[in-house]
């Protein structure tokens, strides 16, 4: 929890609030209840993947195509980037998609079930370079034991960054807090290609940036 529980149902009420309705966006029923992802997903999905930050959605849409048992949950806060990836989702007929648009600093653990993703998938989230910003940035060591707590054991994250300062920070961050584990490279440029080419990583690719991918996996916090 990122933000204390008198401010959260405030927000709550806030969050419910949103212009945009479709079917594939989630919403916990009530407050403190949470989302059951088998119930709001067709009942042959198999696995479940959470794209925090999803942006335009063509992550998600790409490996939603290629993987039609595994359910993609996408969390953005800007709901035109969930209108664009809902329009290219809807064309393609795409059934194990879902969106939700809460903000991930408010709400996250409180909504989601334990142990239930494969996979968590951050790209390019939002590097806030001022120091005095730095707070705001998703990588921290609580966001982090979150995350843990809502993968499977041996669950990924999936984590990539054009911003030197911040993929460093992740690094130290990883190596101090417990419970996560990496095969091979502690970082790596080059990028996995099983994974498809987000919005942003295309841009930062033609700005000749070097992007920084790291890979975590989940293991127990001893
Ligand atoms: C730099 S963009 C990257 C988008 C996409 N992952 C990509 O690589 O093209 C970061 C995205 O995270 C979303 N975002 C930032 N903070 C968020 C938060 N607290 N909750 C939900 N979404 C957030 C932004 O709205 C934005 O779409």
């Amino acid at each position: 929890m990122l933000v204390n529980p008198q401010v959260q149902e405030k927000l709550w009420k806030f969050a419910l609030r949103t212009p945009y309705h479709t079917d594939y966006l989630l919403h916990p029923k009530e407050w403190g209840k949470k989302i059951d992802l088998k119930k709001s997903f067709p009942d042959y999905i198999e696995n479940y993947w959470l794209e925090m930050g999803s942006g335009w959605g063509e992550v998600a849409i790409e490996l939603a195509s290629k993987h039609p048992k595994t359910g993609f949950l996408l969390m953005e806060k800007k709901i035109d980037r969930i209108v664009a990836t809902e329009t290219k989702r809807k064309a393609l007929g795409l059934e194990n998609i879902r969106y939700m648009t809460l903000n991930f600093q408010w709400f996250f653990t409180e909504v989601l079930e334990k142990e239930i993703f494969d996979t968590v998938l951050i790209n390019f989230p939002d590097p806030w370079p001022k120091r005095k910003h730095h707070k705001n940035r998703l990588m921290q060591p609580d966001m982090l034991a979150d995350i843990h707590s809502l993968l499977k054991p041996n669950g990924n994250i999936l984590f990539a960054t054009d911003y030197g300062p911040y993929a460093r920070r992740c690094i130290s961050l990883f190596r101090k807090i417990k419970g996560y584990e990496w095969e091979g490279l502690e970082y790596s440029f080059a990028r996995n290609e099983s994974l498809p080419l987000s919005f942003f990583e295309t841009e930062k690719q033609k700005e000749g940036k070097r992007i920084y991918y790291l890979e975590r996996k989940k293991v127990d916090m001893i």
